[in-house]
């Protein structure tokens, strides 16, 4: 928790299906410079490459304090599931976290929020800390569903009793990922509020120190004005994650407002 009783805020690369080792490693390197260079973070960072740069890229973040976490991972330990990765294989080479339940695995993959769930308690077990996603879509949106279709999505995709802390969510609306297009203002902050409403019956302990992401077409322009609305706790960046000097730029927004507002 920052100083000011608000978690510290967490920004994440989600780099997707981008990036072959030549530019990933030196993509990785570029941040993990500038990290060193501004001494400690100004939030916490995570970086999420695709899973075939993950060992090179934790060394290329060492000493940097940038986590390193992974897109997806299986709900179970190990066994007969071609081309999965488990989540004891990402915590064993270094990983902290893991997105579970990304709209475009939703959409790709067919998961369901159980099954988001259940990936969300092999992380668990695993030691990594869950990012889990949820959003509505634009024709649900356009219903005046949105609400309650994230109301569903965190019912179903939530384990139960964990600690605030141990798992963090990520609002996406999927009509503003990598659309250029976000929700105004006031609707962010409605959707982080419910969302940290909701969760309150969930988790053991209280809410204070859950992180709620917003993410969909955040970037380098825009990432002060989010990052400072109340309940914000952080973002979960596609596109422009894949620029280090842009993605830094999102990540000193979201330090400026560590103390700025309690209650965040
Ligand atoms: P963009 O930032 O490219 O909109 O992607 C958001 C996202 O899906 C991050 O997980």
């Amino acid at each position: 928790m920052a100083a000011s009783g608000v978690p510290r805020p967490l920004v994440v690369a989600n780099w997707k299906m981008n990036g072959l080792r030549r530019d990933g490693i030196d993509r990785a390197r570029a941040l993990a410079g500038l990290a060193r260079a501004k001494g400690h973070g100004p939030c916490d960072i995570a970086l999420c490459p695709p899973a075939t740069l993950l060992v090179e890229l934790r060394a290329a973040l060492d000493g940097s304090e940038i986590a390193l976490g992974a897109q997806d991972c299986h709900a179970t330990e190990s066994g007969a599931h071609t081309g999965d990765l488990a989540a004891p294989m990402l915590a064993d080479v270094g990983c902290r976290y893991v997105i579970v339940g990304h709209s475009e695995r939703r959409a790709g993959h067919g998961e369901t929020d159980e099954a988001v769930r259940s990936k969300a308690l092999a992380a668990l077990r695993a030691g990594l800390v869950p990012i889990v996603c949820v959003g509505e879509s634009e024709a649900e949106r356009g219903r005046g569903d949105g609400v309650k279709v994230v109301r569903g999505q965190l019912d179903r995709a939530l384990p139960e009793g964990v600690a605030a802390d141990a798992l963090v969510i990520a609002y996406e609306p999927i009509w503003a990922i990598g659309t250029g297009r976000t929700p105004q203002a006031g609707e962010i902050v409605a959707l982080h509020a419910m969302i940290r409403e909701a969760c309150a019956a969930r988790f053991s302990g209280g809410t204070a120190a859950l992180r709620v992401l917003y993410g969909g077409s955040v970037n380098a322009r825009n990432a002060a004005e989010i990052l400072a609305l109340d309940g914000v706790n952080g973002a979960l960046v596609g596109g422009a994650s894949l620029d280090a000097v842009g993605f830094w730029t999102i990540c000193e927004a979201a330090g400026r407002h560590v103390a700025a507002a309690p209650g965040r």
